[in-house]
């Protein structure tokens, strides 16, 4: 398993869910991983299931919603391996489940803040390094909220429909300059923020799968694998895209 060998892989948001199951599927390709979060206890459990499948990684502590440190987390990365090939901007959070009158502004800013501001910041400080080194791959996940809307979730849905945006905008930047950058849209993923969801109202858990073709809800790993064909060195055609991993939902 050594498709990623020795290439240096930053996941942010892989304390747990789909960050994680993407760390651990670069580790087992033989990839130096990177695990950003705020979490610190689920950012060194990452590791650790990463060791012990016979795994490389570090745990660099990072709050993608502070530009500063999304700077010091590439800088740390670059003393300790000296490059950045792949960057996986995944760090996310749903917000509240309301009507788009009743959101309250501080809940505005906070999802703002860490799913766009995470990305966008995330991308500079990527990018500087990638054009310093000759290139490098970039996958921004974003949602299916970034391709239609979810009615209470509009804060949500506008940031991932920006992640869309930002990708397809700074993938035809950089496209001479050997960086591709591609998005994956999940949709109803059974991570931690998805069971949440599940959670509050139990209904939910029938009802949504009725949306999904497969009438069935989606695996981390199962966006994980995506991501790596995106980041895969053999594929070198694709970039600005936008790619659904939903079973099948955005096809009726
Ligand atoms: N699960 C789904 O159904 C689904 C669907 C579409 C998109 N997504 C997206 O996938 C990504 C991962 O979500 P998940 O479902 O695995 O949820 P999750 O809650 O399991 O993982 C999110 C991770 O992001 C981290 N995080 C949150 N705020 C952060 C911050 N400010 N700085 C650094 N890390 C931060 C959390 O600590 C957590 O480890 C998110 O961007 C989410 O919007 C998930």
């Amino acid at each position: 398993m050594t498709r990623f060998l020795d290439q240096v892989v930053l996941v942010t948001g892989s304390a747990s869910g789909i960050g994680r199951a993407t760390a651990l599927a670069f580790a087992g390709e033989g990839a130096h991983v990177v695990v950003a979060d705020v979490a610190e206890e689920g950012g060194h459990a990452t590791v650790e299931l990463v060791r012990k499948a016979g795994g490389e990684g570090l745990f660099i502590p990072c709050d993608v919603a502070q530009p500063d440190q999304l700077q010091q987390l590439v800088n740390e990365i670059v003393r300790v391996y000296g490059r950045l090939d792949v960057a996986i901007n995944n760090a996310g959070v749903g917000g509240v489940f309301a009507r788009t009158a009743d959101v309250p502004a501080e809940e505005y800013h906070r999802v703002v803040n860490v799913n766009l501001g995470g990305v966008f910041f995330g991308m500079q400080c990527q990018i500087r390094q990638m054009l310093r080194q000759g290139g490098g791959r970039i996958v921004n996940v974003a949602s299916l909220a970034g391709l239609r809307g979810f009615a209470n979730c509009s804060i949500y849905t506008a940031t991932k429909h920006a992640v869309v945006g930002l990708t397809k905008a700074s993938s035809a930047e950089y496209a001479r300059k050997n960086i591709r950058i591609n998005a994956v849209c999940p949709a109803y993923t059974r991570s931690p923020l998805f069971e949440q969801l599940l959670y509050l109202n139990h209904s939910y858990e029938e009802k949504f799968k009725l949306n999904i073709p497969m009438r069935r809800y989606g695996q981390p790993a199962d966006t994980a694998q995506a991501i790596l064909w995106l980041c895969d060195l053999h594929n070198t055609f694709v970039t600005g895209m936008a790619l659904p991993i939903d079973g099948g939902m955005m096809a009726v």
